[in-house]
């Protein structure tokens, strides 16, 4: 026996091996068990999207370091049968995430992923052309035969550690355990290539992550949009909004809790006179990425094509108009173009004019379904309910 043959695998092989060892057994417990629970998908996507990178950090150290010899009593085929399971492995750690981000991509639900519940991560490029329900089911079928051919895999694995651990070899078993059990254990090789490992699959990681926040846009901004949508305003507005003051919220159920959220910018262009109802409009711009809610992966769902669709419909426009008095104060028409298409509904608020002061407060229900909210994932609203109320809370102040 050479004296390399008797060497351990290098540390960082060796904590990559038993952590991501852990995590796939992890994995696949909890791909079959996630339940329809939106945080245990967002789990399962968050540690599968960790093992892809580490799969390829992997790899890499692999090529930069290569494994100590096998012991030269080892049979030829059992040596072959060794790399062929460990071939095998890699392509199933790379090929299963890859795999699992591909169906992810073309769902036609179209559900964002949010990494541990703070990165928001990219669906794989060039697959929106290929959306579509049968390759979704294909790519899923494979997906889970993929995690019983890591089982399948496992088991020969462990059988061969096991038989040369026992069997007239030296044994291998040693050559992956860590050097801090026992001093029986062999030297580890000398290690190289931490940055070309871990720093390549760190920057590709740093590089894909860094695409959802340059198409975030600057919707974050406290500035108001430029309205580019529609014809320019005819409203001659008498009034000037305090959007420091003034909110415009949402809120709904989503799987029986109830959810908020919040459109950060937006202008009003307010022409109203309680003494000429007849000639009172209103004309509301919000920019349709700036909605919040508090939960990252609310605010992404909302971005995407199903739901508001900002990169093609950035802005949406409410128009009120048809004033009428009613008891408790106005009900006007609130007419909505989310994604082109308008939807009217009733809108009841009250308003309070003291001197140059305005004060209004009102609220309107929309359905999901008449604004093409939604529609893919959940049209019969079993997640998302589908009434969803508008809030207005406005200050103004009467031009001078
Ligand atoms: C090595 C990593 C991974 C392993 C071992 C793994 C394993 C599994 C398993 C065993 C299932 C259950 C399949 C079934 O019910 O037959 C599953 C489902 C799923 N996985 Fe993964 N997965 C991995 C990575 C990923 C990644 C990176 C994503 C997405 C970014 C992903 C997305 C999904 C989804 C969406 C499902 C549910 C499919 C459905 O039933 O609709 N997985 N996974
Ligand atoms: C899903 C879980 C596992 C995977 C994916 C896996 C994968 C691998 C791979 C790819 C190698 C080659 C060395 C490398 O490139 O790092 C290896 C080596 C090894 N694994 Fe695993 N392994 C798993 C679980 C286990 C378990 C449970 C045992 C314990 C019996 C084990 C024992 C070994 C041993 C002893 C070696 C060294 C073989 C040699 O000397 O060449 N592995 N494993």
């Amino acid at each position: 026996m050479s004296a390399e043959a008797s060497s351990r695998y290098t540390g960082i092989a060796i904590a990559l091996h038993w952590a991501m060892a852990a995590l796939l057994v992890f994995m696949i417990w909890l791909g079959w068990n996630m339940d329809e629970n939106e945080a245990r998908y967002q789990l399962h996507k968050s540690i599968g999207i960790t093992i892809l990178f580490l799969a390829l950090a992997r790899l890499a150290w692999r090529f930069a370091n290569p494994p100590p010899p096998l012991p030269d009593g080892m049979p030829a085929l059992e040596k072959t049968a060794s790399h062929a399971v460990h071939i095998a492995f890699y392509a199933l750690m790379i090929g299963i995430p890859l795999g699992g981000w591909f169906m992810v991509s073309v769902s036609p639900f179209q559900v964002s992923t949010v990494l541990y519940g703070v990165l928001s991560w990219p669906h794989l490029p060039f697959t929106e052309g290929l959306i579509s329900k049968d390759l979704y089911e294909i790519v899923e079928f494979m997906h889970g035969k993929g995690a019983w051919a890591i089982i399948g895999l496992l088991a020969l694995h462990v059988a061969g550690a096991v038989k040369h651990e026992f069997g007239p070899e030296d044994g291998v078993f040693k050559r992956m355990i860590p050097g801090l059990f026992g001093k029986a254990n062999p030297p580890a090789l000398p290690a190289r290539g931490v940055l070309f490992a871990f720093g390549g699959s760190l920057a590709l990681f740093t590089a894909i992550a860094a695409t959802s926040l340059i198409g975030a846009g600057t919707a974050n901004s406290a500035a108001p949009p430029a309205s580019a949508a529609g014809p320019a305003t005819t409203i001659a507005s008498n009034w000037i909004v305090d959007y420091e003051a003034s909110e415009i919220t949402f809120a709904g159920l989503h799987d029986g809790n109830a959810f908020t959220g919040e459109f950060e910018a937006w202008t009003a262009d307010v022409a109203f006179d309680p003494d000429a109802l007849a000639a009172a409009k209103v004309r509301v711009v919000v920019d349709t990425r700036s909605a919040k809610t508090g939960k990252k992966l609310y605010d992404d769902s909302l971005k995407a094509r199903e739901w508001f669709n900002t990169a093609e419909f950035p802005e949406a426009i409410i128009e009120l108009s048809e004033f009428t008095p009613s008891a408790s104060g106005y009900e006007a028409t609130a007419t909505l173009a989310l994604k082109g298409k308008p939807v009217s509904v009733p809108l009841r608020f009250t308003l309070d004019i003291d001197g140059d002061k305005a004060t209004l407060d009102g609220s309107a229900v929309f359905s999901r379904k008449a604004l093409d909210l939604g529609q893919a994932s959940d049209a019969s609203a079993s997640w998302v309910a589908d009434e969803v109320t508008v809030t207005v809370s406005g200050r103004a102040t009467r031009k001078p």
